[in-house]
């Protein structure tokens, strides 16, 4: 279509999709998502089942390799991700050396990246092994990587991680553990936190996945593409709307002030953080499995008083018209910043939170990405609006 052209100026039939609503970028058989039913299958299974069912590490492999793991499968798979929690103590190093203050989904971004350097067989894209090695290497490290650049913020020794423990027991360690020999996480915690991890894993080509797959269709290794999908998380239109959520939460400050707040977001002063996606004009599936892990964590944490607020925010613009009309729902991001704010984590970690398991689903794609013999370097096309031939002016001419 491009060569259907009307003259030498014409650049031809193509569409101008910024922001790729109706574009596909790649054929892919990992997530499916059905938008205007609520619906979300990582390989075929329905989130739900795998939310009620399964763990984050079987899901993890579910996603990996397409299909559910036969009992060794999963036990080898376990053992090779448990094996590789450990980082390089120059990663630790490189950790250290960041400000105090420092985001930690910058320095998520940064070790994940600096990965690649001490991996460098990781280049070697081609090779089945390789590619699986950096694979479980990957996973097994961002929950350590994501424990220490919360430590860091807060001026603690990071802790290293305890291989006796599960994969989200071990992450609540690294985080909390004090000075005693044995953490203890609350196995309503552990599981609420798998819950959050499960429905974090994947979600087709969101712009994270779009970047990893983008930047991994450069045949780069997988910490540079992984560290790509971080840096566009980082982005308060994507992983960043839980925080932007209870910023606003908190600035609304009481259920009386809700009505109010509507009214400005209808007249445009501002949107409803955690309201509306690309893809869902539907209730977000995952949101309604959220709202439901929000009252197993309250129990054991409190409830969290901006709960109430949150609750009224959606009874409201669920029956008003400009957000009905425009199919605004809840998304995951809705509830999910209440639950990390009763868990005592600071909103600059919501963003990494998400980022340790979507890892998972980041390279689910990447793996499908290297394997699909059709797929290009992504290069898209742009619609040319500035001049053409101009006769550059010496500097005296225009000074
Ligand atoms: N509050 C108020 N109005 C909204 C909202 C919102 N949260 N979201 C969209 N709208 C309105 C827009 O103003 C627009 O109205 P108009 O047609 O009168 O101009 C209409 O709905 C369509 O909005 P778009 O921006 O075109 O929708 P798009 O699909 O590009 O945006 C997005 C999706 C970015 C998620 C948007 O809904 C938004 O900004 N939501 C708030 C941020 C958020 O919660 N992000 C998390 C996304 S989920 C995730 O990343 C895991």
């Amino acid at each position: 279509l491009g060569k259907i052209k009307a003259g030498d100026d014409d650049p031809g039939i193509a569409s101008y999709d910024p922001g790729f609503t109706n574009t596909a970028s790649t054929r892919s058989a990992v997530t499916y998502i059905d938008g205007e039913k609520g619906i979300l299958e990582y390989r075929g299974y329905p989130i739900e089942q795998l939310a009620e069912k399964s763990n984050f590490l079987e899901v993890a492999y579910l996603l990996i390799h397409g299909e559910l793991p036969s009992e060794a499968q999963y036990d080898s798979w376990v053992h090779d991700i448990t094996f590789h929690t450990f980082v390089h103590e120059n990663i630790k190093s490189l950790m250290q050396g960041f400000r105090y203050d420092a985001h930690p989904m910058g320095m998520l971004l940064s070790a994940v990246g600096g990965l690649s350097t001490f991996y460098p067989e990781a280049r070697n894209i081609h090779d089945a092994d390789t590619r699986h090695l950096q694979i479980v290497r990957m996973i097994a490290k961002m929950p350590t990587l994501g424990a220490w650049s919360f430590r860091h913020a807060q001026g603690k020794p990071y802790v290293y991680p305890d291989n006796d423990l599960g994969y989200a027991e071990n992450f609540l360690a690294m985080l909390f553990k004090m000075s005693e020999p044995k953490y203890q996480a609350d196995p309503r915690l552990v599981k609420a936190l798998e819950v959050l991890f499960i429905l974090h894993a994947d979600h087709e080509q969101n712009c994270s996945t779009n970047a990893v797959r983008s930047v991994g269709s450069s045949q780069v290794d997988p910490y540079s593409a992984v560290s790509a999908g971080i840096g566009a998380l980082y982005g308060p239109l994507h992983g960043g709307a839980n925080e932007a959520v209870l910023k606003m939460l908190r600035r609304i400050g009481d259920v009386s002030n809700v009505p109010a707040f509507i009214e400005g977001v209808k007249a445009g002063d501002e949107r409803l953080m955690g309201f509306g996606h690309r893809v869902y004009k539907n209730y977000d599936p995952r949101a309604t499995i959220i709202k439901k892990a929000t009252d197993d964590v309250f129990e054991v944490t409190g409830v969290n008083p901006l709960l109430k607020i949150a609750v009224e925010l959606e009874k409201i613009a669920l029956e008003d018209e400009y957000f009905v009309k425009r199919k605004l729902y809840p998304n995951v991001d809705f509830y999910s910043g209440l639950i990390y704010e009763a868990l005592q984590f600071p909103p600059e970690m919501f963003t990494v939170l998400f980022a340790i398991p979507r890892t998972a689903g980041w390279l689910a794609q990447w793996l499908e990405l290297v394997n699909d013999s059709e797929q290009k370097i992504a290069r898209p096309k742009q619609i040319y609006t500035g001049d053409r031939g101009l006769v550059f002016p010496s500097r005296e001419e225009r000074w």
